[in-house]
């Protein structure tokens, strides 16, 4: 049994926290922010702490025909397979988990070749998709070339991340509510140290110069909402609906600007989300035909030149660190596929055997 230190509490620091809980060894969270109520994440101190912003929905991103199977877009897909098969079978066994299955609904105003070359067998059998079918010309929105539906899962963000929380601590996971100002810092942390290995979960953490933000506005409102949506636009932003469930409300977005740290919402740009949606959904509207707002949300989606960063390094001569940060948009749909890689890499650091992992069905 190795000693291990996660740094961070977002979905991608508690999915490899409690990845590596299974292997066996004994884990220490270090964070500065922790899952908890929706309602009490303050925007202007937690802004930073991207998870109670995102969504959070799985959309399968589609790798082009052709595309080497350790590219980026090859692995991301089968990240999201793994998570998705994690997700069924916690969703079926933890009911109060805060995930809700349901369609996806993809639409596409320019569909790509990745779109265009598809067929009902190629969806299932080798992108892994389930519940796949075709709309026709007839059931898609005005402007929409084309467009298909899908099983996939849909979560509420603070329930699902305090289950994995709670999850942890029941299983004797230990908890350090720190800012850390220099990661190195950790290893001389009296409270922790001496550890084995650091796992660094930060998101947009401290430091790294690859590391950007995407910037996210969103509206929360208590409309329900039974599918999700995302329609990609030609030009501009796309459109999209997350429902949460567990009375959490249904996320209706959004932008997605790099590098704009603005942290206030735009009345002007929520009025116009709102009615690209209805637009496209008018069944959201209820009897009533009108949007209940909740909330305006500002998210900041951690994003890396060069895709994620899932790797060793070695620092100083000896210290052990496992960089899993950079998920930017994807953070939930890759979450156990990232936690996955995490504990092979620990596993083959320690040279012990790793626990079995997930068996998919992904032949790309
Ligand atoms: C509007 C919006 C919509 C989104 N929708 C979706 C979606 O539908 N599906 C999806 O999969 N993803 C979605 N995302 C992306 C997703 O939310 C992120 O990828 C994910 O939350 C990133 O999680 P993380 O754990 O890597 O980082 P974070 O959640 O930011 O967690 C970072 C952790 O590190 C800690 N930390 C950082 N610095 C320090 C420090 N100096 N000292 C101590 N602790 C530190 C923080 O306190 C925190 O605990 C969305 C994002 C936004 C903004
Ligand atoms: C968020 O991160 C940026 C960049 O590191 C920093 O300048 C800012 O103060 C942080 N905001 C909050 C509210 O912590
Ligand atoms: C952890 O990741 C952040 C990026 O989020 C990076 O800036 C930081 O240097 C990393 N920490 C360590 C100990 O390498």
């Amino acid at each position: 049994m190795a000693k291990i230190v996660v740094i961070g509490a977002g979905v991608t620091g508690l999915s490899c926290a409690l990845r590596i809980q299974e292997a066996g060894h004994s884990v220490t969270i270090i964070a500065k922010d922790f899952p908890s109520g929706f309602e009490t994440i303050d925007s202007a101190t937690q802004i930073n702490f991207t998870s109670p912003w995102g969504g959070a929905h799985n959309r399968f991103i589609l790798p082009p025909p052709g595309a080497a199977p350790d590219s980026q877009e090859a692995r991301e897909h089968a990240m999201s397979l793994v998570t998705w098969e994690e997700m069924h079978s916690l969703h079926t066994q933890h009911p109060e988990a805060g995930i809700t299955f349901m369609k996806a609904y993809d639409y596409f105003e320019a569909p790509e070749l990745a779109q265009t070359s598809l067929t009902e067998e190629k969806a299932r059998d080798k992108y892994g998709m389930k519940g796949f079918k075709f709309f026709t010309k007839d059931e898609l929105p005005d402007g929409v070339q084309m467009g298909y539906e899908y099983d996939t899962w849909s979560l509420n963000p603070m329930v699902y991340c305090g289950f994995l929380l709670r999850r942890f601590a029941y299983r004797g996971g230990k908890i350090l509510k720190r800012e850390i100002r220099e990661p190195l810092e950790v290893f001389e942390m009296k409270e922790v140290a001496p550890f084995d290995v650091l796992v660094n979960a930060s998101g947009i953490g401290f430091g790294d110069p690859d590391v950007f933000i995407i910037t996210g506005q969103t509206c929360l409102v208590a409309n329900p909402c039974p599918v999700t949506i995302v329609k990609l636009n030609a030009v501009g932003m796309p459109t999209f609906n997350v429902p949460r469930g567990f009375e959490g409300g249904t996320i209706i977005g959004g932008t997605k600007i790099p590098n704009d740290w603005n942290p206030n919402p735009s009345l002007e740009l929520r009025e116009k989300i709102l009615s690209n949606f209805a637009a496209i959904y008018p069944d959201i509207l209820g009897p009533d035909g009108k949007f209940t707002v909740i909330k305006d949300i500002i998210g900041r989606r951690p994003a890396r030149k060069g895709g994620m960063r899932l790797e060793k390094e070695i620092a100083q001569g000896e210290k052990c660190i496992i960089h899993a940060y950079g998920l930017g948009g994807r953070g939930y749909e890759l979450s156990w596929g990232v936690a996955d890689k995490v504990g092979k890499l620990l596993a083959s650091h320690l040279g012990s055997a790793d626990i079995p992992v997930r068996q998919v069905q992904a032949k790309i």
